[in-house]
């Protein structure tokens, strides 16, 4: 079992991750678990285990049941400590896996605390732990179930989860639940399986309805299985099964005995009664990137749940504030310095640069945008008031790394935008936001790019929290936040419409992309994206230099890009576009979706939808990060290709099953059942 778990973990590297960790029984009767976790790759988790002494590699199991997990960490730095599965106390009593993020863990763990419960780590996921072993010590009843016990405890968590929990109380059962993050359950039989559908058993349901739910389904409460797999994704499964259940959202999976049922505490209207087994087609390479082709597109695909990811716990829409943990001891500082300077490399420039108006409005500070190696080039005067902020996706660049020294050294105070906890620039600042955008694993900046946008954004609106002047224009951008995700699903829709257009522009030497204002960056960020993965010459240009030079580049033949929104710039980038036209240009115009005016003078528009003007860089940008996809594609190059091996990680986990015992009767479980609900 722990080769098969090892596997699958290594099955679920691409995804990225900083340590892993696993638990599982040692004894043949289950009545204790033990944990090894270590920091780094599953090759040093393998080692590790081998190391053991204790370990009996030979000892036969009725029931084997084994938790590992890889770890990308947002709780606290990567360590063993912070590894899962994280436990409820030092016997081990109850473990558990988790990806995602539990929001209100600070105040579950304040009530823990209160209780006697004494944390070890640093992460969301053990007050999980300790709140299920809470829930079993003040159990009403002996006979209480282990599924019960989890439908409890998630009822108590606010966020996004995907969680596995074991425990020496439930020797051999497994018991798995989600809300907000995948988790699929792969099962395998000696036996036909006497099913394609798992029946959804409701807890709150009356006796009756239980009927109800049988008569769908009249033969199964459960399902034998021999080996039953719980995954966060289909690529640790595949290679052993490819018959696997989605759960949905609140499902509680619990394997008992080498029987799988599915529960829910209460039926709701359309609900569907039963969770159907059904076959994956894919191919391992195919699951890891999903449906996508490659990284760079899941990544691009995923930025409507990242940008969420970003804001999670941070700002609330309802009373139109936003909180950063990572910054709240320093606000006060940072509201009296001179100065904000923003360094970075490439896209997280860019990131600096698309802000930077947005920042000066709300901090009325001066902000300059630097590019580290010309910031260290120039040996830039820098200050004690001063405030330097470091954006990174990785937090090990170089050139940030040693420009965040070099600022340090001069006293000024510094702050991380990162997306790696752990990493070198997030240790070394003296505070920061971690973006939480997940691993980003293409080599071209995507996601990162949006959610540093959108951390930097949450920076301005907690810089003038109590500024009276400031509120309508802070509730005017929250309230743009709200609708952003939805916005920029919509924005992704348009995917066909680019890759046609890509068809037309993919054999042209040349693309230049022209926009001001706040889609300055979009045309820098755009014009990186093209150079970097199709190998495209492409140019970002300022729509107000134009008549300085870059316009003599225009001719009818010169692919060109204008964006163009309904902001302070309009008149002055429709100036622009009057411009390129003279010169027998015909631009390919990315406008919002209600500018008539713009869509009727063009000869080929890209409509977004509308939002707040600070808030539109983040839509503007992802036509042409679609665009430069879609051109390395039919380029023929590998957009996927990793540089430098720093992009990283994410927590994932997978779990094991395996089960000799022979079928049992589904009379016994409905006579459980039945008597249950009397
Ligand atoms: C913390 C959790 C976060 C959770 C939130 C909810 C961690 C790492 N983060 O986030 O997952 O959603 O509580 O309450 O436990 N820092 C730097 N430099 C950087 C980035 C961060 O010094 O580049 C520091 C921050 O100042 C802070 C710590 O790292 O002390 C964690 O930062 P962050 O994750 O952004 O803090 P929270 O938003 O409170
Ligand atoms: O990890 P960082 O954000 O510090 O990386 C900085 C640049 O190397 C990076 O943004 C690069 O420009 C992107 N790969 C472009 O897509």
């Amino acid at each position: 079992i722990l080769e098969i778990l090892l596997k699958g973990l290594q099955r679920l590297e691409y995804r990225g991750y900083d340590s892993a960790g696993e638990g599982d029984d040692w004894e043949s009767n289950a009545k204790s678990i033990q944990l090894i976790k270590q920091r780094g790759k599953v090759k040093v988790l393998d080692e590790e285990i081998h190391k053991q002494q204790d370990v009996d590699l030979d000892v036969e199991f009725d029931v084997h049941l084994g938790i590992a997990h890889t770890r990308w960490a947002t709780h606290g730095v990567p360590s063993p400590v912070n590894s899962h599965p994280q436990r409820s106390d030092k016997n081990n009593e109850f473990i558990v896996i988790h990806n995602g993020i539990i929001t209100n863990y600070k105040d579950l763990r304040k009530f823990l605390e209160s209780k006697g419960y004494e944390f070890e780590s640093e992460t969301d996921t053990e007050t999980i732990a300790k709140l299920v072993k809470y829930m079993y010590d003040n159990r009403e009843s002996d006979d209480i179930s282990f599924a019960t016990l989890v439908e409890r405890v998630t009822q108590q968590l606010e966020g996004a989860f995907a969680l596995v929990f074991k425990s020496i109380h439930y020797p051999g059962e497994a018991v798995g639940t989600r809300r907000g993050g995948p988790l699929l359950i792969g099962v395998k039989s000696d036996h036909k399986l006497s099913t394609d559908h798992i029946p959804v058993l409701y807890r709150s349901c009356k006796f009756e309805s239980v009927f109800l739910v049988l008569d769908f389904y009249p033969n199964v409460i459960a399902v034998s299985v021999t080996d039953c797999f719980l995954s966060y994704d289909g690529s640790a499964v595949i290679e052993h099964t490819n018959r696997v259940i989605f759960l949905e959202d609140d499902d509680v999976a619990a394997v008992t005995d080498g029987r799988l049922s599915i529960h829910r505490i209460k039926r709701t209207a359309g609900d569907h009664p039963a969770r159907a087994i059904q076959t994956l087609q894919m191919e391992l390479q195919q699951i890891m990137k999903g449906n996508y082709s490659s990284f760079m597109q899941k990544e691009i695909f995923e930025q409507p749940e990242s940008v969420v990811n970003t804001m999670r716990g941070r700002v609330n829409f309802d009373n139109n504030t936003v909180t950063l943990g990572g910054l709240k001891d320093h606000i006060k500082e940072i509201q009296r310095c001179r100065r904000l300077i923003l360094i970075a490399c490439g896209t997280s420039y860019h990131a600096g640069v698309a802000t930077r108006q947005v920042l000066e409005e709300l901090t009325e500070l001066p902000v300059m945008v630097e590019l580290a190696s010309d910031f260290l080039d120039r040996n830039t005067p820098v200050f004690r008031d001063d405030v330097c902020f470091f954006i990174s996706q990785s937090g090990e660049t170089a050139d940030s790394l040693m420009a965040l020294r070099y600022c340090k050294e001069r006293g000024a105070l510094t702050v991380g935008i990162t997306n790696t906890v752990g990493s070198s620039i997030s240790r070394e600042t003296d505070c920061g936001v971690h973006i939480n955008a997940g691993p980003e694993i293409g080599v071209a900046s995507t996601k990162a790019y949006t959610s540093q946008f959108v951390a930097l954004i949450m920076f301005a609106l907690l810089m003038c929290d109590d500024r009276i002047s400031m509120q309508p224009r802070r509730r005017e951008i929250i309230q743009g936040l709200r609708v952003l995700p939805d916005l920029i699903k919509e924005v992704l829709s348009l995917d066909d419409e680019i890759q046609k257009l890509a068809a037309e522009l993919y054999q042209q030497k040349s693309v230049l992309i022209m926009g001001r204002g706040y889609h300055y960056a979009t045309c820098l960020e755009g014009a990186l994206k093209i150079k970097e993965i199709t190998y495209m010459h492409s140019e970002g240009i300022l729509a107000g230099e134009l008549k300085h030079g870059p316009l003599a580049l225009v001719d009818k033949l010169m692919p060109v890009i204008m964006i163009i929104m309904r902001d302070h710039t309009y008149i002055k980038c429709q100036n622009a576009l009057q411009q390129v036209v003279a010169r027998q240009g015909r631009p390919i115009v990315i406008c919002d979706k209600d500018d008539y005016e713009t869509i009727k003078n063009s000869s080929r528009t890209i409509k977004v939808p509308h939002c707040v003007d600070c808030l539109q860089g983040i839509l503007s940008v992802i036509p042409l990060q679609l665009l430069s996809f879609h051109l390395a594609v039919l380029r023929g190059y590998d957009v996927s290709t990793h540089h430098s091996g720093l992009k990283m990680i994410i927590q994932s986990f997978f779990v094991l099953i395996n089960n000799y015992y022979s079928l049992v009767g589904y009379a016994h479980i409905l006579l459980h059942i039945l008597l249950k609900n009397h």
